[in-house]
């Protein structure tokens, strides 16, 4: 049995295929939307280093990349309701044209954190790609998002870079996890 056979698996919601067709599809957007000039892609880690390696190669635009990490959850699948930032920015935001780059918006809450955060910062234009957004996330949360990969329903989901307890982020499709809540 391969890791990928494990039981806590359940079935491939979006194949690598579906994502790898969704990625050029929103960098050619962005290539066409800063058309002349260039963009920082800020990457919310951990879990978005992966769509930040596919999205940044789908760009043909002059395109700079940070990273942020933040941590809203424990090793659980539940929201601590706190978003705490673990790695700042690097890169001066003032002046410059930015993409936030989630892996999923879910309740909305790191994202109006960043939101706030990062604009405080006086970027010349601050964007939202979100790769995931689920179905049930609010209305003016997802009206805020300029890029959206997939709308996903309410099953917590894993791999593409979206972890539980720090496993599974590897995993080349984005699948449903029908483990144990509690298991690490
Ligand atoms: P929000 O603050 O509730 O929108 O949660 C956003 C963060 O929660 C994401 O950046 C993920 O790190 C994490 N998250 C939310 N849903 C999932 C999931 O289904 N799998 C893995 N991580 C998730
Ligand atoms: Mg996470």
């Amino acid at each position: 049995m391969t890791s990928r056979e494990h039981p806590d698996l359940g079935r491939v919601l979006l194949s690598k295929e579906q994502i790898a067709t969704r990625i050029s599809e929103l960098g050619a957007q962005i290539t066409q939307d800063y058309a002349g000039r260039s963009v920082l892609l800020v990457g919310i880690l951990k879990g978005a280093f992966v769509v930040m390696a596919d999205l940044c190669r789908a760009i043909e635009i002059p395109v700079e990349i940070d990273f942020m990490a933040v941590s809203s959850y424990g090793s659980a699948t539940r929201t601590s309701g706190v978003v705490r930032i673990v790695k700042d920015l690097d890169i001066d935001l003032a002046g410059r044209d930015v993409v936030l780059v989630e892996d999923i918006v879910d309740s909305g809450l790191t994202l109006r954190y960043l939101r706030k955060y990062l604009s405080a910062r006086k970027p010349a234009s601050l964007e939202v790609c979100a790769m995931l957004v689920r179905e049930e996330c609010p209305p003016e949360t997802l009206e805020s998002l300029k890029y959206v990969g997939f709308t996903l329903p309410n099953d917590w989901v894993v791999g593409y870079g979206l972890d539980t307890a720090q496993r599974w982020r590897n995993l080349p499709d984005v699948r449903s996890w029908v483990g144990n809540d509690t298991a690490s």
